[in-house]
């Protein structure tokens, strides 16, 4: 309902100015909607709480050092959202909208609460046609347990295959099917590392590798990956040598969240380093497929350099579907017999209708994968362009695959921004998620895993969130005068 009278405290010009701080110098041609959005993000933060009575026009512009009528054009567009009411004589004040809720609130509470946290995207549209398909198989496989802890035979094969198309000959039984890469390289864990041992993990990295790790009663000893220069061999080489690591995890293509692909020669040496410290690398391949470049570029295997020392994991739920739950394990055959009697303690097999459906998928994967990477890209350039609108202080190189931005901030507040963000009805993973063991407050991963519009509007509003957690110095707040 609208407040009929505003029966709040009044905020001086000088004082709603610097709240506004940042909005003023952080664009060169801000016109009337930027001042809106900017009161707006102020009212949505609880930072001018409902009742707040507004300065009158010609203050704030002094204030503000902008014209008159931008600012009564920026009350115009408040009050025709009923942000804002005025009344003769009263002057204007905050007020709630018809229906809505403002200030403090939950997340999502009167907005649709658009996703950025998470970087999977919807199934590939085959797939409903590929669950159609596998309908006659199941017959027979309803006549059986339906327990494998390998996997199913016929997926199996067709993994294998896709492995020796990359140059890697594998057999069927060099691999398990598991539930997802996450239960894949906890099955590793559970069989390589115990309590104490060190496991050497890329920062920034996928937050659910330490968290794993640390599961498993083992240290993550971090190795940096700049967003420039993406990862340091010669400092992978010494903390092989010095940590004594008992395991190492890579994802060297399309790494998440930097999106950066380890090069050729690089891949050489790093094979080259780790069988030199007979140290087992899980390679984890679980955006492999997400080359987004007009034409894929893919590398030799890290395994085509250290053999043995490689475990491969892959998944399907990047490129079909996280819903299937799938992934895999490629490990030399030795290997294999150890992980699947840990395995048993923890569970005893995957679900053979969603192994049928990969199956099926992977008969024909080309045109799929194609389609996924023709959305991918193309969404990649609308979250680009969506920020360069609404975000111009931010930084980011375009990935050449993957399924995220991993942005740079103008200051150290993603932690801060992310609550003022789901303020806004954004769900974001702020950049200390992706440090081993936090820091990393000037990043932001943004995955490009919405339908376009939804981006553009969650980047609207992220720009939003970030005005409100930029404006103004640090420790002002809004008490009304
Ligand atoms: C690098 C990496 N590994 C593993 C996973 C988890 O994959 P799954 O859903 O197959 O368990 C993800 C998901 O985002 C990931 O980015």
């Amino acid at each position: 309902m609208t407040s009929q009278f505003p029966p709040g405290g009044r905020i001086s010009g000088a004082r709603l100015a610097r709240l506004l701080g940042g909005w003023r110098h952080s664009g060169s041609r801000r016109g009337a909607s930027d001042l809106a959005d900017a009161l707006e993000s102020q009212v949505l933060d609880g930072r001018l709480p409902v009742g707040t009575r507004l300065p009158a026009e010609r203050e704030l512009a002094t204030a503000l050092g902008v014209s008159r009528t931008l600012v009564g054009a920026a009350l115009d567009r408040l009050r025709e959202s009923g942000l804002v009411a005025s009344r003769q004589g009263a002057g204007s004040w905050v007020s709630a909208p018809a229906g809505g809720r403002v200030g403090r609130r939950d997340p999502g509470a009167d907005l649709e609460l658009l996703d950025l946290a998470h970087a999977s995207p919807p199934a590939v549209p085959g797939l409903l046609a590929a669950f159609d398909a596998v309908r006659p198989q199941l017959g027979a496989e309803l006549c059986d347990h339906g327990y494998s802890a390998r996997g199913l035979p016929v997926l199996r094969e067709r993994l294998a295959a896709s492995y020796a198309a990359r140059g890697l000959p594998t057999t069927p039984d060099q691999l398990i099917v598991t539930n997802g890469a996450q239960h894949a390289f906890a099955l590793v864990l559970r069989t390589l590392a115990g309590p104490g041992d060190r496991v050497l993990v890329e920062q920034p990295c996928y937050p659910n590798t330490p968290e794993a790790i640390r599961a498993a009663h083992a240290l993550p000893v971090p190795v940096a990956v700049d967003p420039v220069e993406g990862w340091d061999i010669a400092a992978i080489e010494a903390a092989l040598r010095q940590a004594s690591p008992r395991l190492a995890v890579f994802v060297p293509d399309f790494q998440n969240p930097t999106g950066l692909q380890l090069d050729a020669e690089s891949r050489q040496r790093l094979g080259a380093a780790l069988a030199r410290a007979r140290t087992p690398a899980v390679v984890d391949e679980t955006l492999a497929e997400l080359d987004l470049r007009a034409t894929p570029v893919p590398l030799p295997p890290l395994a085509a350099y250290a053999g043995e020392w490689v475990i491969m994991v892959g998944s399907a739920a990047k490129t079909f579907w996280g819903g299937l739950r799938l992934g895999w394990i490629r490990a030399p055959e030795h290997l294999v017999e150890q992980l699947l009697a840990a395995r048993h303690s923890l569970d005893l097999g995957s679900s053979v209708l969603s192994q049928l459906v990969l199956a099926e998928l992977l008969a024909d994967a080309g045109p799929l994968l194609r389609q996924r990477r023709d959305d991918l890209r193309a969404a990649r350039d609308v979250l680009a362009d969506a920020l360069r609108e609404h975000c111009p202080e931010w930084t980011f190189r375009l990935p050449v695959g993957g399924l995220s931005l991993w942005c740079g901030l103008p200051e150290p507040m993603s932690t801060r921004l992310s609550v003022a963000a789901a303020n806004h009805g954004v769900q974001v993973a702020p950049g200390p998620r992706f440090g081993v063991h936090g820091g990393l407050e000037r990043r932001l991963r943004l995955p490009f895993c919405l339908p376009e519009d939804r981006l553009r509007e969650a980047v609207r509003r992220l720009g939003l969130a970030a005005a409100s957690v930029r404006s103004g110095p640090r420790g002002v707040d809004a008490t009304v005068v």
